[in-house]
């Protein structure tokens, strides 16, 4: 058993991480898009601890983690067979769908909705843990409320300290961002979060165009502005606009770091720079712990280039637009709209 803090183990030992699920604990485990922290989904009083755990408001529901399509007539019912189509090619994957939901499922989970969110996770320590759970894994993405997801056990830690039973360390996660959520409980099919199923795939499969729904209420999941945010502000910018922002961030005092795939030419020499690979899966894969860098770097301001809107560049934009909106803090003191 490694140690990454003195009073967090980090282990492999999936027994152990059963164990404590069955006794109403919580587990933080890994999964291909992010890491997740889990309760077990039929146990209303564990998965209220994840809320009091995250400071997350009661009505944002969480995604039950199951080990297999098969199992999902105990979650869900009137799946559709759209749901069976985009089960069979995507799961194990980042795809979580939004079903009507099961009287099984308790309503700590939905946040009182009548559909509840399902995935299988492809990462062989969640399929083990699942496979040993036998049964459901209610987890949201295993960060403190509105910040950014973690992509490595040492990210968990630094999240939560000695807040958390156990951490179930699976290396770093393949994808790096969340899984794509599909709502197909209201007919037809809608992107309610991009993620690591483009929409351009779901549409090939599916035969039919796949709206993404852009709406702020609570349904619609990462809308609230302060999401997958570092402490550090991000602005989004045009390549050809760097230099001026930076300039404008430099005079005013800022610790400014520049989060960009191209290579920016002219940069003062203070400005730190973050690389981006390159490749839309590469990016993804390492926009989060991009993110912790800077803060770990004590930057104020990342300005960033946003990359095209295709592919998996529709969810690292929107990422990156939901962590530049205002936060919370500003909210509350009437600044930052
Ligand atoms: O990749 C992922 O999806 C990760 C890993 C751990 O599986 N999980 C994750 O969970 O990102 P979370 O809770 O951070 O984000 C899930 C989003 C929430 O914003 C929530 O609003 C939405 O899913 N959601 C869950 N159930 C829903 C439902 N019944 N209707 C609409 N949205 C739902
Ligand atoms: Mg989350």
């Amino acid at each position: 058993m490694k140690l990454l803090h003195s009073t967090v183990p980090i282990s492999s030992d999936v027994a152990r991480a059963v164990e404590l699920l069955r006794a109403g604990r919580l587990v933080a485990f890994p999964t291909e898009t992010v890491y997740g922290l889990g309760a077990d989904a039929t146990n209303a009083s564990a998965v209220s601890k994840i809320f009091a755990v995250k400071g997350r408001p009661p009505d944002h529901p969480l995604i039950v983690h199951i080990p297999r399509a098969e199992d999902l007539s105990f979650w869900a019912i009137d799946v559709p067979p759209a749901a069976l189509v985009l089960a069979r090619p995507f799961w194990p994957g980042p795809l979580t769908l939004i079903l009507r939901r099961h009287s099984s499922v308790p309503n700590v989970v939905t946040g009182s909705l009548d559909t509840v969110g399902i995935r299988v996770p492809d990462h062989p320590v969640a399929l083990s843990l699942l496979e040993q759970f036998k049964g459901g894994i209610a987890a949201p993405s295993a960060n403190r409320f509105g910040r950014v997801s973690p992509t490595e056990a040492a990210h968990v830690a630094d999240e939560f300290g000695d807040l958390l039973d156990f951490i179930l360390d699976g290396g770093r996660c393949r994808v790096g961002i969340e899984s794509t959520i599909v709502d197909l409980s209201t007919g037809d099919p809608i992107i309610l979060r991009p993620g690591g199923i483009t929409r351009e795939i779901l549409e090939e499969a599916l035969n039919v165009s796949v709206p993404i729904r852009r709406d702020d209420s609570v349904r619609s999941p990462g809308q609230h502005p302060t999401h997958y945010a570092p402490r550090a502000r991000i602005i989004m910018v045009q390549s050809t606009e760097v230099i001026v922002q930076v300039e404008r961030l430099l005079d005013s005092g800022c610790r400014v770091a520049v989060m960009s795939e191209y290579p920016i030419e002219a940069l003062p020499p203070c400005v730190i720079r973050i690389p981006l690979s390159g490749t839309l899966p590469e990016m993804a894969h390492q926009l989060y712990a991009r993110l912790r860098l800077a803060d770990a770097m004590n930057v104020d301001v990342v300005v960033t280039v946003p990359p095209p809107i295709s592919g998996l560049g529709l969810a690292i934009d929107d990422r990156l637009r939901r962590a530049s909106g205002p936060r919370i803090s500003d909210i509350r003191t009437g600044q930052g709209q």
